[in-house]
């Protein structure tokens, strides 16, 4: 029997966000209904309600999320009620051209649950990234479901879910940071500071933070950086390059997604070296190089989606690293909310007040 939630809607365009009546189905084949714990605050949701993904309002919004599966449909074996789980935007279809290639963590059809959830006069939600986890329960792809140590806070674990992982994973698996390599990161928010506390954990031997608000930057050396650089008051790329002998960073990562920053980001890596793009850049944004530089410079120029994770290999991996007391994952919560005090998180965010409000139930 379909149930009945409580959820936060994006009713349209820059409408401020509602708590709902949401129906969730019962799963059918392949799915699952997962009872939500916690659920991060990320700047793709407010994305969202601003229209700026697409305009299939309204959507169920979150998607930073952690729970226990509550049932499954029909031929679901890889999860069963009562596991904890981090829900992932990558459930990997195993039979599209990057898993073929043994490479699931590119996967170009992952898929989400079938059915839509709905308000309670049956208009059908879009839920955000496929997962829509402002809400007690959820229904996702069982795929989605990834199983986790049991002992982690819940407000922890659901972070790894989007913009933790993007940031991780943007050192380690697309920059393959490395012991002893120099290390830039331009923009430290949420994403920004998990790629420091991701190449300090891969073993970095110096790592630049560089933002253009000082409390950023002070929170960055709580997550392992070595040096920090306000990009208002110093020229980055000298900084950076004064504080490399004069060369460069090894592998320096844009979490900011704007070309001002990616240029910087270019000519602040050592000849050689690796620029990784994570933020994400809007369609009018363009990019001019002298095509020489991106020759001569040589290395390679990346970009990271989702961090390059596959949430099967990574979030227990983080999780366990976690626990033992290797990434400081807490620290990113920087607030636990209540599920009517979104928007007023999405307006702490836009100010740049923390690195994520997390809603717990
Ligand atoms: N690639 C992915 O899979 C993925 C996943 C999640 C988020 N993202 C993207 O990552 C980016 C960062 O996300 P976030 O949640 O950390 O956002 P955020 O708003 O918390 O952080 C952005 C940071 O950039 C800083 N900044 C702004 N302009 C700057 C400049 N000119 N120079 C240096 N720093 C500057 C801000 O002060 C802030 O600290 C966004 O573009 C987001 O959409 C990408
Ligand atoms: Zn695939
Ligand atoms: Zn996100």
């Amino acid at each position: 029997m379909a149930q009945e939630v409580r959820g936060v809607i994006a009713p349209g365009k820059n409408e401020p966000v509602r708590v709902e009546t949401i129906v969730v189905p019962d799963p059918g084949p392949g799915e699952a209904v997962v009872r939500v714990q916690a659920c991060g605050v990320c700047h793709t949701d407010l994305h969202y309600k601003q229209g700026g993904i697409n305009d299939e309002f309204p959507f169920l919004l979150g998607h930073e999320a952690a729970g226990v599966v509550e049932s499954v449909g029909e031929g679901v074996t890889d999860v069963a009620p009562g596991d904890f789980v981090i829900l992932n935007w990558r459930a990997v279809c195993g039979n599209c051209r990057a898993c073929l290639r043994g490479r699931p963590w590119y996967c170009f059809d992952t898929h989400n649950a079938r059915q839509r959830m709905t308000l309670t006069n049956g208009t059908e939600l879009s839920p955000a990234l496929g997962i829509g986890a402002f809400a007690e329960k959820t229904l996702v792809a069982s795929g989605q479901c990834t199983k986790v140590d049991p002992s982690v806070a819940p407000a922890v674990a659901g972070l790894l879910g989007c913009g933790v992982m993007a940031g991780i994973g943007a050192a380690i698996n697309t920059g393959s940071v490395g012991r002893g390599d120099t290390v830039a990161v331009i923009g430290c928010g949420g994403v920004g500071d998990a790629a420091v506390a991701g190449a300090h954990l891969a073993g970095a031997s110096r790592i630049i933070a560089v933002d253009v608000d000082d409390r950023k930057l002070e929170t960055a050396r709580t997550m392992g950086a070595t040096h920090t650089v306000n990009s208002k008051e110093a020229d980055p790329v000298e900084a950076i390059r004064d504080l490399t002998g004069g060369f460069g960073a090894d592998v320096v990562i844009e979490a900011v997604g704007r070309p001002e920053t990616y240029r910087q980001a270019f000519y602040a890596r050592d000849l050689a070296g690796t620029v990784v793009l994570v933020g994400v850049p809007t369609p009018e944004m363009k990019l001019e190089l002298p095509l020489l530089d991106v020759f001569g410079r040589g290395g390679a120029l990346k970009s990271s989606w989702y961090g390059d994770c596959l949430p099967s290999r990574d979030f227990p991996m983080l999780v366990d690293l976690h626990l033992q007391g290797r990434l400081p994952l807490d620290k990113f919560v920087t607030e636990t909310i209540r599920l009517d005090e979104v928007e007023k998180a999405f307006e702490r965010m836009h100010h740049g007040d923390v690195l994520r409000s997390v809603v717990v139930f």
